[in-house]
């Protein structure tokens, strides 16, 4: 039923209102001042206190005051004895949940002490809701969070697994995407390109030349000069690429931006010739970490051509094929800020708000 407890100074009163609300099945606590009243407080936890408002010492208001100071959300009914204005103005004022006048009678006393139960009631049911709710949100918040970095892993083990697939066909190129992507990476960011944009870049420099899984691997291993029909074999490999990531939403267009990576900024690239405007930044990148590396690395028809060589040919077409800003980025990582390529698969935050 509830725990109830009665702070009197008289005793029949509060041997009289402790036998009534017994009646009714409530468990009732009677003290004779404030001072007990707070001890048994300490003790019990109370559904209601009925107080009488004067008492030696320590009045009810007061007494109701120190209550709210412990932060006790008990509902308090005050008790007196010479109802004035003043009196009701001052109890409500500290917080009492009804004030009524002495002597009381049972039925009085039955209906405010009830009234009083049920509102305690309904406001235990409401904070027990808002503290479920509240487990629940941070069990939901940490299901979402580790599911999505269950997500994350799968999807960077995913990457890498299509990255190596490249490798495992065409040895020759081992490490390509991977050195391509790192690097794309590290001149973005030389740039001052977004994190977003910088891990986009990446995650696409490993998977750019995944269109060669469609070219014959005679071809990609070819010892010897490529015939104009076997060559254009090869730039197929932009098409496909762009087929097989264009349902990839990642931070930037990884389709788009793989269809775009042998474009030429006065047009002289493949498979659509696009020029200056028309290229993405993001591909404008790839392209100029794509020849850096290539051209330093062996190829089953030439020898590592060496980094000096590869910079040269940047630096010479700086402005015509290749975007300046990325040359000049692209050049500085390596001639003052001692750059090395970056073979190891570098995981990204993928997702973005
Ligand atoms: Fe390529």
């Amino acid at each position: 039923m509830g725990q109830i407890l009665i702070v009197d100074d008289e005793k029949s009163i509060r041997t009289t209102l402790k036998i009534f609300l017994e009646r009714e099945g409530y468990v009732v606590d009677t003290a004779e001042n404030t001072v007990v009243a707070l001890d048994l407080f300490d003790q019990n936890a109370y559904d209601l206190v009925l107080t009488d408002i004067i008492m030696p010492k320590v009045t009810g208001v007061e007494l109701l005051e120190k209550l709210r100071h412990r932060a006790v959300d008990v509902p308090v009914i005050i008790m007196t004895g010479e109802p004035t204005v003043d009196t009701a103005i001052t109890a409500v004022k500290a917080g009492a949940f009804d004030y009524v006048r002495k002597p009381l009678t049972k039925a009085i006393l039955l209906k405010v002490v009830n009234e009083a139960m049920h509102v305690r009631g309904l406001m235990e049911h409401k904070k027990r809701l808002e503290e479920e709710n509240q487990i629940y949100q941070h069990h939901l918040e940490a299901v979402v969070s580790k599911r999505t970095e269950a997500l994350v892993k799968t999807i960077q083990s995913t990457i890498s697994v299509m990255s190596c697939m490249m490798e495992l066909r065409d040895p020759y190129t081992a490490g390509h995407q991977r050195k391509v992507g790192n690097m794309a990476a590290t001149i973005a960011r030389e740039i001052g390109m977004t994190d977003r944009v910088i891990d986009g870049i990446r995650v696409t420099g490993y998977l750019h030349d995944i269109g060669k899984i469609a070219v014959p691997l005679e071809i990609l291993i070819k010892p010897s000069k490529l015939t104009r029909l076997e060559f254009d074999m090869v730039k197929e490999h932009t098409n496909s690429g762009r087929l097989l990531l264009q349902n990839i939403g990642l931070s930037i267009p990884v389709a788009e931006v793989v269809w775009q990576h042998h474009e030429r900024i006065d047009g002289s690239g493949y498979p659509r010739g696009l020029k200056k405007e028309q290229i993405l930044m993001e591909s404008s990148i790839l392209a100029v970490a794509d020849v850096v590396e290539a051209m330093t690395s062996h190829r089953p028809y030439r020898p590592g051509l060496g980094l000096e060589t590869a910079l040269k040919e940047i630096e010479t077409k700086r402005g015509r094929e290749f975007e300046a800003d990325v040359v000049d980025a692209c050049l500085t990582l390596f001639r003052r800020k001692d750059y090395q390529i970056e073979d190891q698969f570098v995981h990204t935050r993928l997702f973005y708000e």
